[in-house]
């Protein structure tokens, strides 16, 4: 029998083990400040026609940070080969992970949230749409102050639906983070400021041996003891 937790009950192996790169970090959090107040300065300028001419300056100064975070985050993207920034890992893969999560949220978390290794396998193909996504968004917001649009083409037509559906992915990854964390126990959020996710290790199917499971990867850690 398993000697009992610090609380009498049975105690847990977890293992914490180094997912996401400093730079991958990095970007994340340079994305979420700028993303957030361009999408604010965004609707002010839409909505509150007084404030158009602060919110536009507040508009352009965060564009300058957005512009080296996802400089940053498209060179890991060829350049992290091996880690979780390099874009193989965004490509769709994992199906049973994908049905498994889907499975999840249409039932509400009544059926249980699958195991993965670094991006959820539902949501790292939404995710290298979404850098794409960003990646139109500057070239459409630099092209809205061009004297003349190439193709007679008006970026604000781009720009202005961009915007929402950008709106509406924040809004579902932040409650979807937050249900995976509160679920899953793998301090995914927290993972996403120092770099480590938790993972359960499961029973010994070997004596002797523990062993974590995760859907994507191949090369999970193995514990011998
Ligand atoms: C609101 C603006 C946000 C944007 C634009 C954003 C963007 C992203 C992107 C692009 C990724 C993929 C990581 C990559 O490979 O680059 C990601 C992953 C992640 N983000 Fe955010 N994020 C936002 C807010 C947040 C917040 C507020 C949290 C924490 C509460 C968070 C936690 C995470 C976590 C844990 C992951 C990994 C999840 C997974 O792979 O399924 N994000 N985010
Ligand atoms: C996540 C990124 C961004 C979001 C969510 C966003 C959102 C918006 C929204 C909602 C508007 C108002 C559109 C309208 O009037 O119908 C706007 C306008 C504008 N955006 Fe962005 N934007 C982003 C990035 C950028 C970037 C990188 C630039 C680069 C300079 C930029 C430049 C502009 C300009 C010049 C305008 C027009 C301002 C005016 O009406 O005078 N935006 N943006």
């Amino acid at each position: 029998m398993k000697p009992p937790g610090p609380h009498g009950g049975e105690r847990e192996r977890l293992q914490r083990t180094y997912i996401w790169p400093a730079p991958l970090r990095l970007c994340h959090w340079l994305m979420v400040v700028s993303v957030a107040g361009l999408w604010i300065s965004g609707w002010f300028m839409q909505h509150l026609p007084g404030w158009h001419a602060a919110s536009r300056e507040q508009h352009l100064m965060l564009a300058w940070l957005l512009v080296p975070a996802l400089a940053l985050r498209l060179v890991l993207l060829f350049t992290g080969k091996g880690s979780a920034a390099g874009w193989r890992d965004l490509l769709p893969q994992h199906w049973q992970g994908v049905r498994d999560t889907l499975r999840f949220y249409v039932t509400f978390g009544q059926l249980p949230l699958p195991r993965w290794y670094a991006h959820n396998p539902l949501w790292a193909p939404v995710y290298l749409l979404f850098l794409l996504a960003l990646l139109a968004q500057i070239v459409s917001g630099f092209l809205i102050d061009a004297e003349r649009f190439p193709f007679g083409f008006d970026p604000v037509q781009l720009h202005a639906p961009l915007a929402t559906a950008i709106g509406a992915f924040m809004l579902l990854h932040v409650i979807a983070v937050l249900v995976h964390d509160w679920r899953s126990g793998n301090s995914d959020v927290s993972a996403m400021l120092h770099g480590y996710r938790i993972f359960r290790l499961e029973k010994p199917q070997v004596p002797g041996e523990q062993v974590v499971r995760f859907e994507p990867r191949d090369e999970a850690p193995t514990e011998k003891s």
